[in-house]
Parts: C-alpha cells; structure tokens; sequence
C-alpha cells in the first residue's frame, strides 16, 4: 500500500527509502512516516468533503502531531482540533493559521481556555455547562466574544459492524440530547454575552466501518437543530461530525473509501435539511486515523528468541509498549514483515515481544513469518496513529525518533530521546544530598 515496495535487495521499501538503511542510519525502534501517503489521505478528504460539499475537514491532532505533521496538514488546507494546551502551543509553533484550530476536551482549565482566545482559535468546541460558564466568563476578562460550538452526545453509538442507541446518556463527553441537557445548554449559550454559537458537535467513535452510524447521527443531530429552531428561533450554522473512519489493521478490517463517507454523511445531512426546510450547516469532520494511520510504519531490530518446545516461541524486539500502547490497551491487531528477506515465505508461527517488564508487553501474538535471527529488521504497518502521539517512557525507554520519508529522502522530524532527556525533570533536593555520607 501507498509508497511501499519490495526493492532489488528483497528489502522493504517506503517513500523511495530502504528500510533496512533507515534502521541503520536512525536506529530502531523508529517510526517512519510516509509524506506521500499522509498527503494522498488529506487529499482524499479535501476533495470529497471540501471541493465536493464545501465543507471543512479538521486533522485531529491527537492521533499523531508534531511540528512537520502540522506544517504538512497546513499545506494540505486541512484545520486542526487540538485538544489540549501542549497541542495548541505545537500548532502555534508550526504557526499553524489559529483561525482554522478547533480547540476540543471535555476538563480544559482556565489558562488553556485564556491561551485559546490569546491565539484566536476559530472555534471552541464546549463539552459542558461548567466550561460554557468559566469561558464567558474568561472571554469577558479578555473583552473578546468567544465562538464556540457545543458538544452534544447524540445517543448514536457506533461499533464496528453496527450501531446501538443506548447507553451514551452515560458519557463524560458532551451534553445528552435525548435527556434535555443538550437544550438546557443551548438556551443558557444564547444567553450569555460573551461567548457565540455557531452550531453543534458530536463524535460517535472510531474505527467505524459502518456508514450508517454516521448518516443515523447525522439525523439524529439535524432532528436537534430543527428542535432547537422550533423552541428558540436558532439555526445552527455549523455541524461538526467528528472523525472516526476506520483503517486496515489486520485481516478482516475493510476501510471504506472516504468519498462513499462523505457522500453518505453528506447526502443524510442535505436530506434531513431539506425535509425540516432548513438551510443546510457548514460541515467539519475531523480525522486522524484515517489519514495518519496507514502512513505510518515501525521499524524494530529482533533481539532475543525463545523457543518454549510445544508451547510458543517468542521473539522479542527493541520496542513494544512504550512506543505502541495499543496492543496491551486495547487487544489491537498488528501485521509485521521482515523487512530485510521479503522474499522469503512464512515458515513458522511465532509472537512478537517488547521488552517491557511487563507479561502484557506483546506486539503481536502468532503470527507467521519466515525465520527470525536476532538482527532482523521487523516492520510493523498501520501504525501511524495513536502510536507516537500514546507513547510513554515506561522502564525509562527513550522515545523513538520518527523519520519523514518521499521520494527516496529521509528526513528526522522527531529525534530519538536519550538517556540525558529522561532524568531532564528530575531534582535531587538538597536535603537528601545532605543526608548522604
Ligand atoms: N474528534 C473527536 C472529538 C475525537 O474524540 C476523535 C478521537 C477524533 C475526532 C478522531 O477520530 P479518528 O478519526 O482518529 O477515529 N486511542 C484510541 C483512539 C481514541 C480516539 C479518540 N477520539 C486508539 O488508539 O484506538
């Protein structure tokens, strides 16, 4: 998929460059990110939403930021939601245009809610009626009036292969249509001075593959807006969809294409519209998975092996947990080459180990792949997103170094962290310095 290949040297190959020389140049664990095919997913949802419907696609910066990415997502004309200070401030680093930030979470304190109108975000999407006091109030302070959309839960709850609707009263995100507090929130935020609604939110979840769930919400929150306008005379003008698209992960996983999203999206939005005789919002959605997860790739050097005769062979690699959560969070799927004998078949059953001191830190469980030897360069797909973004320094591992890979150029965009980064933070107080003889 995308860039890769196999070259004249039976080595994995991506965005023009030999895995097998990026391992040896950068290191491994790295994460290696492919330009072209991380430009080809925003160009995918710029056509079928923005040139196709006039509507704004936002890049949700939680699945993957950085200084490059944010700098690529700009070029690209996509926005950012960003959801917590320390991803606004990377955005504003990148000098990423504020006016197209969407600032989202459901527990944003005063500084980071002052921060984002210092900045001049574009939107504020308010999760509660605890925020829509504290920002009135924040953005009175400032003598600004703050745009703001609010986050509803729409009772829509999205699962792979179908949906349900129940259970999301029960939600830390957002205010619930279905039990009034969507209406409640939507009477005080037209009342209040400081702030200005310009329309709704809602995030049914992620790895959807089931359209459907989207045009349901899509139902569900236009029925809202049509209900609001009867009770208050508002028309919301903005109708932000939230992300989800699913990605092929392991077999079994069948993404859909990104124009069928839109054109179902779109066409449940216009209809809906149409049948209540209200104009039809600007739309936003916002994805990260689907456009950073199947750009990215890991690479890892295999070290040791162990063969448990009749039970299970494990082979374990130089990363794992700290630079993939994913798997020991969630039971997440993961496929794997060797990416130095690609031309060899699977010969034997094994399971891939991190080298946390931990029993969970499992990359992937049975998988088959032609014989391992310590040295071996592994690389492991799809992990472009909630990857870098969820990594941690458990065991006090330094983070990887991620690469920025296109037309046979590899270029660093996040270095590899060093012991000297990991006891940055810490103090010796001098009271225990005295203690010591
Ligand atoms: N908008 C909102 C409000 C969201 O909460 C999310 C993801 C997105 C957009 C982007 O959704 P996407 O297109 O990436 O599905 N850590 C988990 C995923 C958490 C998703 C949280 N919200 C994982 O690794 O699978």
């Amino acid at each position: 998929q995308g860039t890769m290949r196999v070259n004249d040297k039976n080595h994995l190959e991506i965005g023009g460059c030999d895995t097998v020389d990026l391992a040896r140049e950068f290191g491994t664990p790295l994460y290696v990110m492919d330009e072209a095919m991380f430009r080809q997913n925003c160009r995918a949802y710029y056509r079928a939403f923005t040139e196709a419907y006039g509507a704004e696609v936002i890049y949700a910066s939680k699945t993957l930021t950085n200084l490059a990415v944010c700098t690529i997502v700009e070029q690209e004309g996509l926005g950012l939601d960003v959801v917590s200070g320390g991803e606004l401030y990377t955005a504003a680093r990148a000098r990423f245009p504020m006016e197209r930030v969407y600032f989202h979470g459901n527990n944003k304190s005063p500084e980071e809610l002052r921060m984002a109108l210092e900045y001049k975000v574009g939107r504020i999407v308010v999760d509660n009626r605890y925020e829509l006091e504290m920002l009135n109030a924040v953005a009175g302070e400032l003598g600004v009036k703050a745009k703001i959309m609010l986050r509803l839960s729409p009772g829509v709850e999205a699962h792979t292969h179908e949906y349900i609707k129940t259970g999301q009263i029960d939600s830390k995100f957002g205010l619930a249509i279905e039990n009034g507090m969507a209406m409640t929130g939507v009477k005080r935020a037209l009342e209040l001075p400081n702030v200005q609604l310009k329309g709704f939110h809602c995030h049914i979840g992620s790895q959807i593959f089931e359209l459907q769930s989207y045009a349901h919400a899509a139902e569900v929150m236009m029925t809202f807006v049509n209900h609001v306008y009867q009770e208050t005379g508002y028309t919301a003008e903005e109708l932000n969809m939230g992300g989800g698209l699913g990605i092929y992960y392991y077999q079994g996983d069948q993404p859909r294409p990104v124009k069928e999203y839109a054109d179902v999206m779109m066409g449940a939005i216009r209809a809906i519209a149409a049948e209540f005789d209200l104009p039809v919002p600007k739309v936003i959605v916002e994805p990260g998975r689907s456009i950073a997860g199947p750009a990215g790739i890991t690479l890892y050097t295999v070290g040791a092996i162990k063969d448990i005769p009749g039970i299970r062979k494990y082979v374990a690699v130089d990363g794992g947990m700290g630079d993939n959560p994913r798997p020991a969070l969630y039971q997440s799927k993961y496929e794997a080459c060797v990416a130095n004998r690609m031309n060899e078949q699977p010969a034997e059953k094994v399971s891939i180990a991190g080298k946390c001191c931990e029993s969970g830190d499992m990359l992937i469980w049975d998988i088959e792949l032609p014989p391992l030897q310590p040295g071996d360069i592994l690389a492991v797909s799809s992990t472009g997103a909630y990857n870098y973004s969820m990594s941690m320094n458990y065991n006090r591992l330094p983070r990887p170094a991620m690469v920025l890979v296109n037309n046979g150029r590899a270029d660093l965009i996040v270095r590899r962290e060093d012991y000297a980064d990991l006891i940055r933070n810490d103090i010796i107080p001098e009271r225990l310095r005295s203690t010591v003889v």
